[in-house]
């Protein structure tokens, strides 16, 4: 597709534009105009343009989804029932579940198999409108295992076209076999893994679990801040089981994005605000562990927080889809579409640092765009979960088409 003029024409909308613009073009991987096909056609040759028709369905730029958890062997469909009796999460990982055998089913796995699962994941995602996906390691917990993860990321992302961004996540939890020495393995992940990881440039970010039955405070901070000597961005799970106050200090330290804050107090906003970090809302983790409160994104999106909307996708949260996380989030966080899509796309993008390359449709961005055969954007949320055709181009590439 390369040198040549692409476009797409009679859309009945194009996300972020008013209502008379149907008709996108772009060349390489770079859109060069969003306007009406009159416009368009006043200052192109047409004729030399290769053309999508896109039959009045809806233009959106490709999903975001800042926050996954992708590289990981097993899965834990067993736990639906436990959680159906009534188990809290907390309950499920003290019980040796959880990220517990997760981490076992990791370990086990070779770095073919994590790749190739990544893989599929991706596909899956692709599918749905998802280009770029960020992803976690977390489930290795030794340094030869969370290296694996981030080599299997790493691998995956070179064989396939959605651009993958690498967390490290070694304080997911403390392993098993350091439950009676929690800080020797602190100090395992701030000494050992952090620079290898670091050497090996195998990750962006450096995450961490703050929570109750995870990480403190205290040890979150020292975590991140070697990270961030060493060269690495910082997002937090924070705010998911307890308020343990850390918003101030991540923030104060350069947090690009926060995720969950499920139970975030409204005096903490401002600092999300002032030292622009991204709230990043996942509201498939609150619905499938049956929690009634989910994150307020209504209130920080109306006190003009920059928030984005994450799958989470993980093997306690398999949601591949951000239709689906859209919908949760438009049903559950009473946000309206037009702010959900937002926050899936502009708003995934500033997350992951990546706002002037993707998540709007605008002159000298990405072409990475889908195409779905919907009349209009309340029909996301309101066809949850039903099957819908849709055409992705990631790259300026088509890479999926179900349209015709
Ligand atoms: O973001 N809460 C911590 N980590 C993941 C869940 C991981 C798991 O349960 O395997 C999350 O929800
Ligand atoms: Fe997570």
């Amino acid at each position: 597709m390369s040198g040549a003029l692409h476009g797409i024409k009679n859309a009945s909308s194009i996300f972020g534009h008013s209502n008379d613009f149907d008709t996108i073009i772009w060349k390489d991987a770079v859109i060069q105009e969003v306007n009406s096909f009159a416009n368009i056609s006043a200052k192109y040759s047409i004729k030399d343009i290769e053309w999508i028709n896109a039959n009045k369905s809806i233009i959106l730029p490709g999903y975001v989804d800042s926050h996954t958890h992708l590289a990981f062997g097993g899965s834990r469909e067993h736990e639906v029932e436990w959680k159906l009796q009534g188990m809290s999460y907390s309950e499920i990982l003290s019980s040796g579940g959880g990220i517990h055998s997760t981490v076992k089913s990791t370990r086990d796995a070779s770095l073919e198999h994590l790749t190739e699962i990544t893989l599929s994941f991706l596909n899956t995602m692709l599918s749905t409108g998802t280009t770029t996906v960020e992803a976690k390691s977390g489930y290795g917990l030794t340094v030869e295992d969370e290296i694996k993860q981030l080599k299997a990321i790493k691998q995956a992302n070179e064989r396939h076209s959605t651009t993958v961004i690498p967390t490290f996540l070694g304080a997911h939890l403390v392993p098993s076999e350091y439950k009676d020495e929690e800080s020797a393995y602190v100090e395992l992940v701030i000494e050992e893994m952090l620079p290898l990881v670091a050497k090996k440039k195998l990750a962006t970010y450096c995450d961490v679990f703050c929570d109750e039955g995870a990480f403190t405070v205290d040890q979150t901070l020292s975590i991140l801040t070697r990270a961030k000597e060493l060269g690495l961005g910082i997002r937090v799970h924070i705010d998911e089981l307890a308020h343990l106050g850390l918003a101030p200090h991540a923030t104060a330290l350069g947090a690009v994005s926060l995720d969950h804050l499920l139970v975030t107090p409204e005096n903490e906003f401002e600092y999300f605000k002032t030292h622009d970090t991204v709230a990043n809302l996942l509201p498939g983790t609150p619905f499938v562990l049956g929690l009634e409160d989910y994150a307020p994104g209504k209130l920080m999106h109306n006190q003009g927080l920059t928030i984005a909307l994450s799958s989470d996708f993980n093997p306690n949260c398999w949601i591949t889809s951000m239709d689906i996380v859209i919908g949760l989030a438009c049903y559950n966080m009473k946000l309206p579409p037009s702010v959900a899509i937002q926050a899936s796309t502009a708003g995934g993008a500033e997350g992951l640092e990546l706002e002037k390359e993707v998540g709007r449709l605008e002159k000298g961005m990405k072409a990475d765009l889908q195409i779905i055969n919907l009349p209009n954007i309340e029909s996301i949320p309101y066809r949850l979960g039903s099957q819908i055709k849709r055409a992705v181009v990631k790259n300026g590439e088509l890479v999926h088409n179900t349209l015709s």
